[in-house]
């Protein structure tokens, strides 16, 4: 029997990357570009749309090359991205009218601030399970229309575009205006309750409905690319965060994990209805699929968590890649009372505090290269230890096993720390890709290469972490972090 072939976008905040896997998991071959932060002020972060496109573009046609496998064989193309990156663009030409403003863009703060004085944040927690905040989308458009010269006048006379990088790429791959609903919950104007865009929302904040994509299951059909006289149908759409989900078995409720990105995503499926928190996280869909009722899912999301690591090595120069932070932790005696909270755009879940500054704190003659790199690792791991304190709290479950991928759960000393922290287990799969699998699952599920029932079994456990720390050492260091995190609040007198 012929093997089939899916390939999976991974349009991450960092990177761009093509991945070919084979109907086993497997993967055949890879082909990634880095992608050109642009920082214009303080607190805003931007990319280029078109080398958005172009670099997918390239990697796709790259990894095509690389694998050498037959066209006809690859059955089709899943997309997942960075989400609520915003995009507009002139619906005729193709071109954007402005920079992508990336979802860690702190910009439009003031416009967040308005709408909490009112009184909508009660409406927008209710209908589209998030808080307000800079993070989405709905304010990012809303600043392009108000400050691209002309830009309203051609969105209210139908000729602008909006989406976050998975419609713009379809889009400029396929000449359709599609999204699916995971990246549609990101944006702030979705209701996922009614599964619909939110007409009262779109009012409130000017922003016309024409400009919005149609919005479809996770795994349908989102249009064809056409290269080399082949066509490969785009079979899969999804936010990165719910595609890593999907790729760790968590179409079942009760299922957690977390992604050590940029930043750190954990997401625990709560099953068909969503349900609300009370301690600071989101309400998010979860991937659909066309013949299955959406299941949500509550989210917590730590604006910086891999960054912090990248920025010892870019900003700071103490370290000269991600790789050595293992072996550099491993080498030294456990932190005394050091703490390092990387707020360097505000914090996210579950503190809401957009104004937050990073910090370090703790210092002494003894903190050298080594204790400021492991306080910087051990601070992804308290953070996620205040968001699953926080799921805990919603679910009112004990969260006992958590399921990681992403690039910083390679550090076993992370996982190992992790894992004291939370006093559960860490489990971490072979293949770390799984958020393109996530994507590249998607699409076979709609080609029929696969069912959902086979994902559970695509998965290998590579390594499970069990706590090692007493409960006192575990209690002092959470006291330290916690008090840490109040003195780096933007309210701390
Ligand atoms: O919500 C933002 C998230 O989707 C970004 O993910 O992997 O690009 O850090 P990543």
């Amino acid at each position: 029997m012929n093997t089939s072939y899916i390939i999976a976008f991974d349009q991450g905040t960092t990177s761009t990357r093509a991945i070919l896997f084979d109907e086993k998991g497997g993967i055949v071959a890879t082909s990634q570009k880095e992608l050109t932060q642009h920082y214009p002020q303080s607190g805003w972060v931007e990319h280029d749309p078109m080398q958005l496109f172009k670099d997918q573009q390239e990697t796709f046609e790259d990894v095509i090359a690389k694998a050498n496998v037959p066209l006809e064989a690859i059955k089709a193309i899943g997309i997942t991205n960075q989400r609520e990156t915003t995009i507009v663009w002139d619906k005729h030409t193709g071109e954007p009218v402005y920079n992508a403003i990336c979802w860690l863009d702190k910009r439009t703060e003031d416009s967040c601030e308005g709408l909490r004085e009112r009184g909508l944040s009660r409406y927008i927690a209710k209908n589209t399970g998030l808080v307000i905040d800079s993070y989405f989308s709905a304010t990012k458009i809303k600043w392009i229309l108000d400050h691209v010269e002309g830009a309203r006048e051609k969105a209210e006379a139908g000729d602008l575009l909006f989406g976050t990088v998975d419609s713009w790429l379809i889009f400029k791959f396929t000449g359709k205006h599609r999204t699916d609903h995971t990246n549609a919950s990101r944006t702030m104007l979705y209701n996922i309750k009614e599964m619909d865009w939110d007409d009262d929302l779109l009012e409130e904040l000017g922003i016309p409905k024409n400009m919005l994509p149609q919005v479809q299951p996770s795994s349908s059909d989102f249009g064809s690319i056409t290269y080399q006289n082949t066509s490969f149908p785009i079979y899969g759409v999804a936010g990165d965060q719910q595609a890593a989900l999907f790729g760790q078995g968590g179409y079942k409720s009760g299922m957690a994990k977390n992604t050590y990105g940029t930043g750190c995503f954990m997401l625990l499926n709560t099953g068909k209805k969503p349900s609300f928190s009370k301690s600071g996280l989101i309400t998010t869909l979860c991937c659909t699929l066309e013949d299955k009722k959406p299941k949500y899912a509550l989210e917590g999301s730590v604006f910086v968590g891999g960054a912090s690591i990248q920025w010892l090595r870019d900003q700071v120069g103490i370290i000269e890649n991600a790789e050595e932070t293992n072996a550099i932790c491993q080498s030294i005696p456990p932190l005394k009372d050091l703490f390092f909270v990387p707020a360097f755009n505000g914090l996210g879940a579950p503190y809401w505090d957009g104004n937050a500054k990073g910090s370090i704190q703790g210092l002494t003659f003894s903190t050298g290269r080594k204790e400021l790199v492991k306080a910087t690792v051990e601070a992804l791991a308290y953070q996620v230890s205040d968001l699953i304190k926080a799921m805990e709290q919603d679910s009112g479950k004990q969260i006992k096993t958590l399921k990681v991928d992403g690039g910083a759960c390679a550090n076993d000393y992370l996982m190992q720390f992790q894992a004291d922290m939370l006093d559960a287990k860490v489990d971490r799969p072979e293949m770390l890709e799984v958020t393109a699998m996530g994507a590249a699952l998607l699409a076979g599920i709609k080609a029929g290469i696969w069912t959902q029932k086979d994902i559970a079994s695509l998965r290998k456990v590579e390594r499970i972490f069990d706590t090692k720390m007493g409960v006192r050492e575990r209690n002092h260091k959470q006291e330290g972090w916690d008090l840490a995190v109040m003195r780096t609040r933007s309210g701390y007198a």
